[in-house]
């Protein structure tokens, strides 16, 4: 396939403050990381997928991987210590003949396949960098470290980024090499390894189902959302 997906799913999910690691914590009946292959598994055209799991859990995550996918080919592979570590341990699995590369949270259980396929597109058609992302609805204040108000920031201007993130693959891999040579500030997305290397990251459209499972309350509202609609 011209297309990888990277999906990583080796943090320990502290915040959620389940025993196991949150990508194998349970949203009625399945797994994060197997509703998350699902998307994955449902994208209009085949990809290489690329499972980044705790190393504990390689074989759960083979498993899982299997149920999701029937036959497609899964690669998993042990994850770092930090999201970059493990994104990076996921760029050393791709495939030679991948030109685009989707890094995706399988924290984000619910994304349509429909928004993998459109960064796919946006990536393929623009050469850039693409982030699916979402009006900002609340006012943003920008305060100092004692809690004062220093200033309302224009939300016109801002946009909650999720994931799938895509990126040619020769701007990702040579963005992480040199966010992995040290100088740059960590970044906390994969948008922000390649826009610090100087390439050109763009927005399109993203999905409110395409949400992050961060806390229990997180969960319990896809749990909400799957009761409410066939996935
Ligand atoms: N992730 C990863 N490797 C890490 C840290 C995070 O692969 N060392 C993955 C997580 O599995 C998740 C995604 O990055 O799918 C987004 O991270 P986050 O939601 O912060 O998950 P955790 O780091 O597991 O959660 P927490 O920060 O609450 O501990
Ligand atoms: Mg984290």
């Amino acid at each position: 396939p011209q297309v990888a997906v990277i999906v990583v799913a080796a943090g320990s999910g502290s915040r959620l403050g389940h025993a196991e690691p949150k990508a194998f914590v349970s949203l009625a009946g399945r797994t994060l990381l197997e509703r998350a292959l699902a998307s994955v598994f449902g994208m209009r055209d085949p990809v290489q997928v690329i499972v980044v799991a705790p190393a504990t859990h390689l074989a759960h995550a083979r498993r899982v991987a299997s149920r999701a996918g029937g036959a497609a080919s899964v690669d998993v592979v042990a994850g770092g210590a930090t999201r970059q570590e493990s994104v990076n341990r996921g760029l050393a699995a791709l495939h030679p003949g991948v030109r685009t590369v989707l890094v995706h949270d399988a924290a984000r259980a619910l994304t349509p396949a429909a928004l993998c396929d459109a960064v796919v597109d946006a990536v393929q058609s623009t050469g850039h960098g693409i982030v699916p992302g979402l009006a900002v609805v609340d006012t943003i204040k920008k305060i100092s470290a004692a809690g004062e108000i220093l200033g309302t920031v224009d939300r016109a201007a801002l946009s909650a980024v999720q994931t799938p993130q895509g990126f040619p693959r020769e701007m990702l891999t040579a963005a992480a090499a040199a966010a992995s040579a040290g100088s740059s500030l960590a970044a906390t997305d994969d948008a922000g390894v390649v826009a610090a290397a100087g390439y050109p990251v763009s927005v399109i459209a993203g999905d409110p189902l395409a949400f992050k499972i961060t806390t229990l309350w997180d969960l319990g509202r896809a749990e909400a959302l799957l009761g409410a609609r066939v996935p």
